[in-house]
């Protein structure tokens, strides 16, 4: 029996439903894509902004549900390089959400040793959602737990073009030779360096796309998708994931 921690109490229901996981087979990274904030909110005549709020408080949940089955990295798609075509009110919300997710939740990340980590560009950011997020980021630094890792400003063909023109840029100055460019190499040339791939991705909201997310490091990912909209999906679902992650065989091309 794993140690099931500390962040649900002694008899809570995800008890039940963690006793149903293998414990040995628990995925390292698990990324997910957190759709459907938008048309929960509207289902129930709400501004789509409320969707967006009530995901955030479900970072949390799901945090803490992952944290205690001994996933090592939560990857959390909360914002795209392409999401900047959004209304500009709509824009200016989800920047402000980290302004108030970490002062509220940092006290009891860092009980928790969890590390808060940023995958994306800085640069086109507004300097008060970065310093919230570099503040979490440097007072969590020293932690050792659960990598919680935000995709914010993220996209993927992005990332492998500028890990391309890094990496041309080392073999034409001489700094690595062309036979030394292998698939970790690149993969180090990536934002998530030196994060593992991801073994689980879940998306909800009943869209069955990848949507420029993690491109490369998906490759061998086992893919889960729901109808439920992100603010809807609970520990049970997550829980859900993980077992029928744990049905499938991974045989990475082999046999
Ligand atoms: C997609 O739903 C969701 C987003 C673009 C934002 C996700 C962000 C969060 C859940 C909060 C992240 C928290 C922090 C602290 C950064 P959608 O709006 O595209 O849904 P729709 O397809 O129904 O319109």
């Amino acid at each position: 029996m794993m140690p099931f921690k500390k962040w649900f109490g002694s008899k809570s229901q995800n008890e039940e439903w963690i006793e149903r996981i293998d414990s040995e087979n628990i995925p390292s990274h698990v990324a997910v894509i957190m759709d459907g904030n938008g048309r929960w909110a509207q289902k129930r005549g709400l501004p789509r902004v409320a969707g967006h709020h009530s995901g955030m408080k479900n970072v949390k949940k799901i945090t803490m549900a992952a944290d205690a089955i001994g996933v090592k990295v939560l990857t959390m798609y909360a914002f795209s390089t392409e999401n900047w075509k959004r209304p500009r009110e709509e824009v200016e919300y989800l920047m402000k959400l980290p302004l108030e997710f970490f002062p509220k939740e940092i006290d009891e990340l860092i009980a928790n040793n969890v590390q808060i980590r940023m995958t994306g560009w800085h640069e086109g950011v507004p300097d008060y959602t970065m310093k919230a997020i570099q503040d979490a980021i440097d007072q969590t630094k020293h932690n050792t737990g659960l990598i919680l890792n935000f995709a914010l400003n993220y996209g993927s063909r992005r990332e492998m073009l500028q890990g391309v023109k890094r990496l041309t840029e080392d073999v034409v100055s001489g700094k690595i030779s062309l036979d030394a460019v292998d698939e970790a190499m690149f993969s180090s040339y990536l934002l998530t360096h030196p994060l593992p791939d991801p073994d689980l991705l879940i998306r909800t909201s009943g869209e069955l796309r990848i949507s420029n997310f993690l491109m490369w490091q998906l490759a061998y990912s086992e893919l889960w998708f729901t109808e439920l909209c992100w603010p809807e999906f609970t520990e049970k679902h997550f829980y859900e994931a993980i077992q029928e992650y744990q049905r499938r065989a991974r045989r990475y091309g082999g046999l």
